[in-house]
């Protein structure tokens, strides 16, 4: 069995993902990967990462433990260890499905949703492999849907739905065209298109709009989107390399 660690942008991983099938787990800030096989010679030269040899046991095998935001919500893949966070979401990726927690906007779309208390439903729009809609689910949060225009995005959502033993009810949309579902809590972790699609739909149903996907430059416009419909920044993180996540409230 050969390990490859690896560090890289999300980018790398949309080139590196189809060429490891048994996918991509984040470890701290590096990224590993196993294979029963050498792994080829691309990924190795796209990714300039080290191999060792590893045992084939999966208990050796286990990384790190994921990510847990606020001291509340761990995100990890299948084998990554628990960290004993009190709400553990366990989520695969596959392909280029999005949605490993690794990322920094979906951690603070997390890390903004805890600041409310839950009661009533949420729409994930844009939900990738479903990790935003299942934390809101395991949060307490019903009913949770969300809808994603990739569909090997939503049948590997389903699984983690089932993996995770939560109610959420995904389904393939594309929100430049489709309807967009809406309810209490929208979390749209999505670049502007979908915001300015999202904010065009908003009705008095919706209370709360954790948005992310976007970097400073363009919170201008999103935030005069929502604006016109009303809802106002009530909080906003970010991160050195300028990813931003808002809530607007009404
Ligand atoms: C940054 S990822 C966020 C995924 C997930 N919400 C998370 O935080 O882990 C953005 C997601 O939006 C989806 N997306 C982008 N444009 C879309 C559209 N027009 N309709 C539906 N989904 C879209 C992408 O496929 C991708 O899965």
């Amino acid at each position: 069995m050969y390990r490859l660690t690896f560090s890289g942008d999300e980018d790398l991983l949309d080139v590196v993902l189809p060429l490891l099938p048994a996918g991509v787990h984040a470890d701290g800030d590096d990224f590993v990967a196993f294979s029963g096989a050498p792994f080829p010679p691309a990924v190795l030269q796209a990714t300039g990462g080290a191999v060792d040899e590893v045992p084939a046991d999966w208990r050796h095998r286990q990384v790190g433990s994921g990510v847990v935001i606020s001291g509340v919500v761990s995100i990890r893949a299948p084998f990554e260890r628990a960290s004993g966070a009190p709400i553990d979401v366990v989520v695969e990726r596959r392909g280029s499905a999005f949605g490993s927690g690794s990322h920094p906007t979906t951690q603070m779309c997390v890390a903004l949703l805890l600041e409310l208390e839950p009661g009533g439903g949420v729409a994930d729009l844009g939900c990738g492999v479903g990790t935003l809609a299942i934390v809101a689910a395991k949060l307490g949060w019903a009913p949770v849907v969300g809808v994603d225009r990739v569909p090997v995005a939503i049948e590997v959502a389903r699984e983690n739905v089932e993996r995770n033993g939560v109610q959420v009810d995904v389904a393939v949309a594309d929100l430049a065209v489709d309807d967009v579902p809406l309810a209490e809590v929208l979390l749209v972790n999505a670049p502007p298109p979908v915001h300015e699609r999202v904010a065009g739909a908003l009705t008095e149903q919706v209370r709360h709009v954790i948005v992310s996907g976007i970097v400073s430059h363009e919170v201008e416009d999103v935030v005069k989107r929502y604006g016109e419909r009303g809802f106002k920044v009530a909080k906003a993180l970010g991160t050195e390399d300028e990813w931003i996540a808002l809530r607007l409230s009404c």
